[in-house]
């Protein structure tokens, strides 16, 4: 099941400005197919009436732990039995004071209380509030008692302040979610994933490059994170946001890509390089914008080097590296001389002919190769791709670690 399709999130809204944007991320979970049922404060439906997120979640609200109880059913244990994980967006202080003191002296607190299920925080408050040892003290304690507390955004405030204080953007919110559901095999690991195409200049104005629009990678270094490893992504120019709770480095061309790769190669347990790398640069690149004199042009391209292939023969002996092929014929030919000759673990090879495979697009079709066989994937989205690209690297790494104890 992809993304959060089919989760059923208990939504906790407590009395901030940011309730409106609650109201947003009710909409977004339910763009994606989650299941919401949402919990007001009295203090939030000051701030968005409850058939606002009625309508939005479509389903009935839940606001009073005795009116919403007529039969005794215990609205307040029932409530999290039912569901999969409990967000609460925005966490006020107030809320999260009660939290940390355990009181269920209202119907979020009290399903909180009674809750057996991962439980994602996201504080919203004024800075002053926020920055205060006795909201410092109960935060510190929330994650003691195992929930996970985003920190808030920096920025201005309703109250015309500048600070933290924010409710976290709704990417890095879902991104904890998708995280309180992912395994956990590679927490610890050190991994550095490239992505997207380089760009080679011809002259100020003009490049050489690719197709490549960095999704598949970017999909790697998100799945990476939410399975716990920490992340370092190295960048070509995409047009894409960078992800949360990550290292990015953006870079340009093949060269700066290499000495961005090779000054923290060494110390990066798994090495995923999914870039498209340009092959050939332009051999001097013109200091001024080129004219359109004469017929035509000749440009004299020299080969960039093969960041990846040096990486194989740098290889440590605990690193795991993996490498893509971009191929439109004799992919399985193509993706054995790359995974020899490169010194690879692993090579994810893309038919990059197929419609909905290969680059841009948001699914892929992949073939897994390792020196024990290959194993056809078939098309799903980048991330879910990238998710059985994370299984396959965690068998090597754990077959790795079994041959070093045996
Ligand atoms: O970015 P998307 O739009 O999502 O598209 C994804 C993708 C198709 C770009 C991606 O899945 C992919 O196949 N990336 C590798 C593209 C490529 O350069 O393939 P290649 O067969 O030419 O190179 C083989 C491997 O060597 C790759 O891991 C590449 O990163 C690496 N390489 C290549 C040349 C070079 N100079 N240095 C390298 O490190």
């Amino acid at each position: 099941m992809a993304g959060l399709q089919g989760k059923r999130i208990l939504l906790g809204v407590s009395g901030s400005i940011a309730a409106y944007k609650a109201a947003e991320w009710t909409r977004e979970l339910v763009k994606e197919e989650a299941l919401v049922q949402v919990i007001l404060t009295e203090a939030a439906e000051r701030f968005v009436p409850a058939l606002t997120f009625a309508a939005l979640a479509g389903t009935s609200v839940h606001r009073d732990m005795f009116a919403d109880d007529p039969e005794g059913m215990m609205a307040h244990i029932n409530l999290s039995r039912e569901a999969d994980a409990l967000l609460i967006a925005p966490a006020t202080a107030q809320t999260i004071a009660r939290l940390a003191a355990g009181m269920a002296d209202n119907l979020l607190s009290a399903v909180v209380l009674a809750a057996r299920i991962p439980v994602l925080i996201c504080p919203a408050m004024n800075s002053a509030m926020f920055n205060h040892p006795a909201t410092q003290d109960n935060i510190r304690r929330l994650r003691q008692f195992g929930y996970r507390v985003l920190q808030p955004g920096c920025g201005g405030l309703a109250c015309g302040e500048v600070g933290d204080g924010r409710l976290p953007d709704w990417d890095e919110a879902r991104e904890a979610l998708l995280s309180l559901f992912a395994p956990t095999d590679l927490r610890g690991i050190k991994v550095l994933i490239t992505a997207g195409p380089t760009r080679e200049a011809i002259d100020p104005a003009r490049y050489l490059s690719n197709r490549s629009s960095g999704k598949m990678g970017f999909a790697l270094a998100r799945t990476a994170m939410r399975r716990g490893a920490s992340v370092t992504l190295v960048a070509g120019p995409v047009a894409l946001a960078d992800p949360p709770g990550m290292e990015v480095l953006r870079v340009e061309s093949a060269k700066e890509m290499a000495e961005c790769v090779f000054a923290r190669s060494a110390q990066c347990r798994v090495i995923v390089k999914a870039a498209a790398v340009a092959d050939f640069a332009v051999e001097a690149a013109a200091e001024h914008k080129i004219k359109k004199t004469g017929t035509g042009l000749q440009l004299d391209l020299v080969k960039n080097i093969d960041i990846l292939a040096e990486l194989g023969s740098r290889k440590g002996p605990r690193q795991i590296l993996v490498g893509f092929a971009a191929e439109s014929r004799e992919h399985l030919q193509e993706g054995t001389r790359k995974l020899q000759e490169k010194n690879l673990d692993l090579i994810v090879i893309n038919d990059i002919l197929g419609a909905h495979s290969g680059f841009d697009v948001d699914t892929n079709q992949v073939t897994l190769l390792d020196q024990n066989g290959s194993q056809e994937i078939p098309l799903l989205s980048k991330e879910d791709t990238a998710d059985r690209i994370w299984d396959a690297v965690c068998a090597l790494l754990s077959s790795a670690g079994e041959k070093r104890s045996g």
